[in-house]
């Protein structure tokens, strides 16, 4: 039986797990039995709490046995003083360089339903359909030398930016082979007009393209003009491909696009084991108040069927309840504006109509 290891986190990230869990056993009872092992570990906050450190070795040990790990969120102003190197944080970037997770697929697609979230107009917003694949294990995140420390009685800090080549070819093929199965089109993300681990990124980008994707039609963007583009005419966009840093900044802003960054999966691959998070955080202010949007963490549930476990017909059948229940008017109150036949629900509910959806459909 495959086995999943589950890191449920801090702040809502146990809410919106366990109703993502419970939307895989109700894959499980219309898919014929077909069932998924899994078990839980501390991570993040709480596993500070119970520990003194952020991911122990038993954690990392549990997610590298398995076949897939899914993540509900870490951190909280909780543990914001305590030292850098036991920062829940630590715990997320650690599991991702741990388990060699280079490429995180961010893809941001607009739900009918949702158009008048979106603080854009409906015009711009309506069919956007892009996905961003961002470096995950590389860059200003892990480059030496860091840190804070004194240099000549003046307090400095320091972050390096760093790609090699083998980095950049190897997300570069994500990119490519991902826009093979969309509309073979890919927009690579840089600054290369000032930083030089850009400029050999974007030399790089074109050389595995020339070489190995000719079929593929590559255009490069700077990451000032392209967070400009993301706002001004979105629908330009399909695969992005961008460092880690940009990725990150890129991704929250493309999530707000599409209504609520509530909304958004997803998946962290190019090692033996996928990880599959919401892009959202841990939302300490709303944690424990059942009100967290959970679709984010349910639509991860079906990005790891399909990457992982190689089933796209119940992946399938968790996007098309999603897109049914927000057509039957259920919100959360992140994506939540007043109108006809519209309804305000909270964390469970919402699960529960994911779950009903399927039962109707499976
Ligand atoms: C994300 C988050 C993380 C990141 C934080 C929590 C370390 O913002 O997954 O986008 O910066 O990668
Ligand atoms: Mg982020």
């Amino acid at each position: 039986m495959p086995k999943i290891c589950v890191f449920p986190g801090d702040g809502i990230g146990p809410e919106v797990v366990r109703e993502a869990l419970s939307v895989l056993r109700t894959i499980e009872e219309v898919s014929g039995g077909r069932r998924f092992e899994t078990e839980e570990e501390l991570l993040g906050g709480v596993s500070y709490d119970a520990h003194g450190v952020p991911m122990t070795d038993q954690a990392l040990a549990l997610a590298a046995a398995s076949d897939a790990v899914l993540l509900g969120a870490v951190g909280g102003p909780k543990w914001d003083p305590l030292p850098f190197e036991v920062r829940p944080e630590r715990a997320l970037l650690g599991l991702r360089k741990n388990l060699g997770l280079f490429a995180n697929l961010r893809p941001a697609k607009v739900h009918a339903p949702l158009l008048c979230a979106s603080p854009l107009r409906r015009e711009l917003v309506e069919g956007i359909d892009l996905v961003v694949v961002r470096e995950l294990t590389g860059g200003i995140y892990f480059g030496e030398p860091r840190g804070i420390r004194m240099e000549n009685g003046i307090e400095v800090g320091i972050n390096t930016e760093v790609y090699t080549r083998p980095e950049i070819e190897r997300v570069a093929r994500v990119a490519f082979d991902l826009a093979r199965k969309r509309s073979r089109r890919v927009t690579s993300v840089d600054k290369s007009n000032v930083l030089e681990s850009t400029e050999l990124w974007r030399r790089i980008v074109t050389e595995v393209r020339n070489r190995e994707y000719a079929d593929v039609e590559l255009s490069h963007m700077l990451v000032d003009n392209c967070a400009m583009q993301l706002i001004r005419y979105p629908k330009q966009f399909d695969v992005i491909v961008t460092t880690n840093l940009f990725g990150d900044i890129l991704t929250d802003e493309a999530s707000m696009i599409t209504g609520s960054i509530g909304m958004l999966p997803s998946a962290s691959l190019g090692g033996k084991v996928g990880l599959y998070e919401p892009i959202h955080g841990s939302a300490p202010d709303i944690a424990g108040k059942g009100v967290a949007n959970p679709l984010a963490t349910i639509l991860s549930i079906a990005m790891m069927l399909k990457y992982s476990f190689d089933r796209t017909v119940e992946a399938g059948l968790i996007e098309e309840a999603v897109t049914r229940v927000l057509a039957e008017g259920y919100r959360t109150g992140d994506i939540y504006r007043e109108g006809p036949g519209v309804r305000r629900v909270g964390t469970k509910d919402m699960g529960e109509a994911v779950r009903e959806a399927i039962r109707k459909r499976g």
